[in-house]
């Protein structure tokens, strides 16, 4: 059976999402799984102190976007059979590029995944009605990770490969590695 071609398109402030991103690619590239990684960005980076920034708060909870740019390039959704979305949660909700992203990318996937990256518990089926909402469909898959998870090198791993799985297994092709116990 094929393997899956993957896209993963986030966007990461601090760097927590863009190491849950980047972790994915691994056990996914050895599944046969060729994977490529985007980055959506504010066209306008948001400022520190980010708690107290009003833009950032406007745009993520009154206007639910924002001008976005892409690293290397915005991605052609339909070369891929499972699109990865990642984001921080932000007051209870996406970062407001990748809101941007699954506004004008309206059911443009194939299969879409999901993951987001928080301090707290976060209720991942609140998450998937935001998608709806924004997307036109909620996602195949929808996880979050905090960044606690994310700070431990072993957890990190043994999360990626989980997630990894179940994204080959949604694409029906592929065999993701077990991860290693720590
Ligand atoms: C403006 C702002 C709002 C946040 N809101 C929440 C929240 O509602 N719930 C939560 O658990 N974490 C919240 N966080 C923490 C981030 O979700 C967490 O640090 C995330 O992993 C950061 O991802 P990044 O490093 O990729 O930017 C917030 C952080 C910022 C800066």
């Amino acid at each position: 059976m094929a393997v899956a071609r993957v896209a993963v398109v986030y966007y990461s402030r601090t760097g927590v999402t863009k190491t849950v991103a980047e972790s994915l690619a691994e056990p996914l590239r050895s599944a046969g799984a060729p994977v490529d990684v985007y980055g959506v960005l504010p066209a306008e980076e948001y400022s520190r102190p980010l708690h107290f920034n009003p833009r950032l708060a406007y745009e993520t909870l009154v206007r639910r976007g924002t001008d976005v740019k892409f690293e290397p390039e915005e991605p052609r959704l339909e070369e891929y059979d499972v699109v990865v979305v990642a984001s921080p949660v932000w007051f209870n909700t996406l970062a407001p590029p990748v809101q941007e992203f699954l506004r004008r990318h309206r059911r443009g996937a194939r299969s879409l995944v999901v993951i987001t990256t928080s301090t707290l518990d976060v209720d991942c089926s609140r998450v998937s009605r935001v998608v709806e909402e924004l997307y036109g469909s909620e996602p195949a898959l929808c996880v979050n990770v905090r960044s606690a998870q994310v700070g431990d090198p072993a957890e990190l791993r043994r999360i990626s490969c989980d997630i990894s799985r179940k994204i080959v297994n949604l694409a029906g092709g592929g065999r993701i590695p077990e991860a290693e116990s720590s």
